[in-house]
C-alpha cells in the first residue's frame, strides 16, 4: 500500500472510531441526563395538578383538558378503580370507552407498591413515539391518581441533532486526513522514493541523482547517502588501481600463474603460463583437466581439482622442463605456479656429464699410477724412496675413491641406473656391510648392535642398500670416539618404513645438519680429509634412498651421537 492510502487509512479509521464512539456516548450520556431532568418535572407538574384539581368531579374532564394544554402535556386523572376521569386527549364522551388504566405499570406502581412516584416508558400505542407517564398518588376526594405524560420525542431529537453534528464533525476531519495524507506523502514518500532510486543506482555503479529534500531527518539521509556514495567512489577506483598493478605484476612475473575455478574452468592466465603451455596471448585455454595429453600429468590434475596440494612437481612438456605447484584457495578455486626450469636442468646435465667424463678420463691414469707406485714402494730400496712412493699410493687411492663416488653420483644422478628392488631382509643385509668394518670397530671398541622390528623385510635394491650401510657405518666409525655403540634399527609405520643408523659420535652442530646431504659438504674439513674424507658419501646415500622413491633425515646431538633416517615407501616405487 502507498504512503498516502496508509496514512489516509489509519487517520481515517481513527476518525470513524471517535466518531462512531461520539455517537453512541452521545446517544447514552444525554438520554441518561435529559430523561430524570424530564421526569422530574412531570413530577413536579402532575403535584401542582393535584393540589388545583377541583372537588367537582363534573368539571375534571375539562379541568384535565384546560391544565394538559396549558402545560403541553397529556394530564389523566384516575380513580382508585382504575377508571379515568379526565384525560387532556380525551373529551367527556370518549371517557367511558377508555381501557381501565389500574394495570398500567407506574399507576399499579403508586397503588399497589405504595411507592409516592410511579414512572413508565413505553411505546404509545396511538401515536407510535416513545411517551414518558409519571404518576402520583395524590388529588382531591374521588380521585387517587394524578398521571402526567409527555413525548419523549424531544430528547431523541435533541440527541440526534447532537449526533448529526459529530457526524459532520468526522465528515470534515476525514476530509482533513485525506489532505494531510496527501500533504505528507509529497513531503516524505515521494523523497524517499527518489532516495531508493539513488541507492539502487550507486549499488548499479551508474550515476546517481540525490533529490532536494527540506525535511531536515531526510536531508540527513540524502547527506548521508551522498558521502557513502564518494566514499564507495573512493575504494573502488582504489581497488581498481590495486587490482590493476597486481594483474600487472602477475602479467610481469617469468613463473606462471594460472587462477581456474573449482571445476576447473582457466579464469585467467598470465603470459609466461601462456607461453610456458604453448598458447597464443589471445588463445583460449581448456579446462585443467584438458590441459595436459600426458596420463600422468592429466592424473596430477586430477589431484589438483580434487583439493590437494601439490608441491613443486616436475613435468616434462613437449621441449621444456616446467615444476608445478598447486594449491586451492580459501575462497574456491585453485592457484598454479608454473616455473620453466629448463635451463637449470641443461646446466645440470652439463655439469654432470662434465663431472662423469672428468671422473671417467681420470680413471685409467689413476690406476696406472697407483700400480706404478706400489710397484716403486715394493722395490725401492731407501726409507725416503719408499715414504715418497707410499705417499703417492695413498694419495692415488684418495683420489680413486673420489672417482669412484663421483661416477657413482652420476650414475644414479643421470637416471642411467635405476634400482631393482627386491625384499630384502634389513638386518642380516646390515651385518653383511658390517663384516669389512669388523675388524675396524674392534679395534675402536665399538659395538654393533641391530635392533629391527616385525617388519623386517622391505623391498629395496640390495646393492644399492649395502652402498648405503656402508657409507653410513664408515661415517660413524670415523666419526664416533672409542667405547662407542652403533645401532641399526627399523620402524615400519603406516606408509614408510624408517630405517635409523644411530652412533653414539661426536654429533653435528645443528647448523651443519641441514647441508650434510649436500656433495663435498664436510663439516670439520681438516678432519674429514685426515681421515680420507671427500664428502660425497651422504650424497650418495641420499640419491640412493631418493631412487627408491624414499627420503632421507638427520638428527644430531653434539657430543652424543648422531642418526641418520631412512625413509622408504611401503611400497618401493619400480
Ligand atoms: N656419523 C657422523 N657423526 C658425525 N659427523 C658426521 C657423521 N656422518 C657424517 N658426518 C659429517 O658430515 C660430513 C659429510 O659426510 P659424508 O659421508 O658425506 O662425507 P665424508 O664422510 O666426509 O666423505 P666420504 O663419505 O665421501 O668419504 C662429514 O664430513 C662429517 O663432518
Ligand atoms: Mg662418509
Amino acid at each position: 500500500m502507498r504512503l498516502a492510502t496508509r496514512l489516509f487509512a489509519s487517520i481515517g479509521l481513527l476518525v470513524a472510531a471517535a466518531v462512531v464512539g461520539s455517537i453512541v456516548a452521545a446517544d447514552v450520556l444525554l438520554r441518561r441526563h435529559l430523561e430524570p431532568e424530564i421526569a422530574g418535572e412531570l413530577e413536579r407538574e402532575a403535584r401542582l395538578v393535584a393540589a388545583l384539581a377541583p372537588t367537582d368531579s363534573t368539571r375534571w374532564p375539562e379541568f384535565a383538558a384546560l391544565v394538559g394544554t396549558r402545560l403541553g402535556r397529556r394530564v389523566t386523572l384516575i380513580d382508585p378503580e382504575g377508571h379515568v376521569r379526565g384525560d387532556t386527549e380525551f373529551g367527556r364522551a370518549a371517557l367511558a370507552q377508555l381501557q381501565n388504566h389500574r394495570d398500567r405499570p407506574e399507576v399499579r406502581a403508586v397503588l399497589d407498591s405504595g411507592r409516592s412516584v410511579g414512572m413508565n416508558e413505553r411505546l404509545s400505542a396511538s401515536t407510535n413515539e416513545r411517551q414518558l407517564y409519571v404518576a402520583i398518588k395524590d388529588g382531591p376526594p374521588g380521585l387517587a391518581v394524578m398521571r402526567v405524560s409527555t413525548t419523549l420525542a424531544v430528547v431523541d431529537a435533541q440527541i440526534h441533532a447532537v449526533q448529526r453534528a459529530v457526524a459532520a464533525a468526522g465528515l470534515v476531519m476525514l476530509l482533513a486526513a485525506g489532505l494531510v495524507a496527501w500533504l505528507l506523502s509529497r513531503v516524505l514518500a515521494r523523497p524517499l522514493l527518489r532516495i531508493a532510486d539513488a541507492a539502487r543506482d550507486i549499488a548499479a555503479g551508474r550515476p546517481a541523482e540525490f533529490p532536494d529534500v527540506h525535511v531536515p531527518e531526510l536531508a540527513h539521509q540524502v547527506d548521508a547517502l551522498r558521502a557513502m556514495h564518494h566514499e564507495l567512489e573512493r575504494r573502488f577506483d582504489d581497488l581498481r588501481r590495486e587490482r590493476e598493478e597486481s594483474r600487472t605484476l602477475v602479467e610481469a612475473l617469468s613463473d606462471g600463474v594460472i587462477a581456474a575455478d573449482e571445476r576447473g574452468a582457466i579464469a585467467s592466465a598470465n603470459a609466461a603460463a601462456r607461453r610456458l603451455l604453448g598458447y597464443g596471448p589471445s588463445e583460449a585455454l581448456p579446462p585443467l583437466g584438458e590441459l595436459f595429453h600426458d596420463r600422468p600429468h592429466r592424473a596430477l590434475m586430477r589431484e589438483v581439482l580434487a583439493g590437494k596440494l601439490v608441491e613443486r612437481r616436475e613435468l616434462d612438456l613437449d621441449d621444456r622442463t616446467v615444476v608445478l605447484s598447486a594449491r586451492p584457495l580459501a575462497g574456491g578455486g585453485i592457484l598454479l605456479v608454473l616455473s620453466d626450469v629448463t635451463d637449470v636442468r641443461r646446466l645440470e646435465t652439463v655439469r654432470r656429464d662434465f663431472v662423469a667424463n672428468v671422473s671417467h678420463e681420470l680413471k685409467t691414469p689413476l690406476t696406472a699410477i697407483a700400480g706404478y707406485a706400489e710397484t716403486l714402494a715394493a722395490e725401492a730400496s731407501g726409507s725416503q724412496a719408499v715414504g715418497f712412493a707410499q705417499t703417492i699410493v695413498e694419495n692415488a687411492r684418495r683420489m680413486q675413491r673420489l672417482v669412484d663416488d663421483l661416477l657413482d653420483l652420476s650414475r644414479i644422478e643421470s637416471g642411467g641406473w635405476r634400482p631393482e628392488p627386491v625384499a630384502v631382509d634389513v638386518e642380516s643385509a646390515a651385518r653383511d656391510a658390517w663384516e669389512p668394518f669388523a675388524e675396524r670397530a674392534a679395534a675402536r671398541r665399538v659395538a654393533f648392535e641391530s635392533a629391527t622390528a616385525a617388519a623386517r623385510t622391505i623391498d629395496v635394491d640390495p646393492e644399492a642398500l649395502r652402498q648405503i650401510f656402508t657409507n653410513l657405518f664408515d661415517n660413524a666409525l670415523r666419526y664416533s670416539s672409542e667405547n662407542g655403540c652403533l645401532r641399526v634399527a627399523t620402524d615400519p609405520r603406516t606408509d614408510e618404513i624408517v630405517v635409523t643408523v644411530a652412533d653414539t659420535g661426536s654429533g653435528i652442530p645443528s647448523e651443519h645438519l641441514p647441508r650434510i646431504f649436500e656433495r663435498f659438504y664436510r663439516v670439520d674439513v681438516s678432519r674429514s680429509r685426515q681421515e680420507g674424507g671427500t664428502g660425497l658419501g651422504l650424497a650418495i646415500v641420499k640419491h640412493l634412498v631418493e631412487a627408491h622413491g624414499g627420503r632421507v633425515a638427520a638428527e644430531s646431538e653434539l657430543g652424543r651421537g648422531t642418526t641418520i633416517l631412512l625413509y622408504f615407501p611401503a611400497v618401493t616405487q619400480s
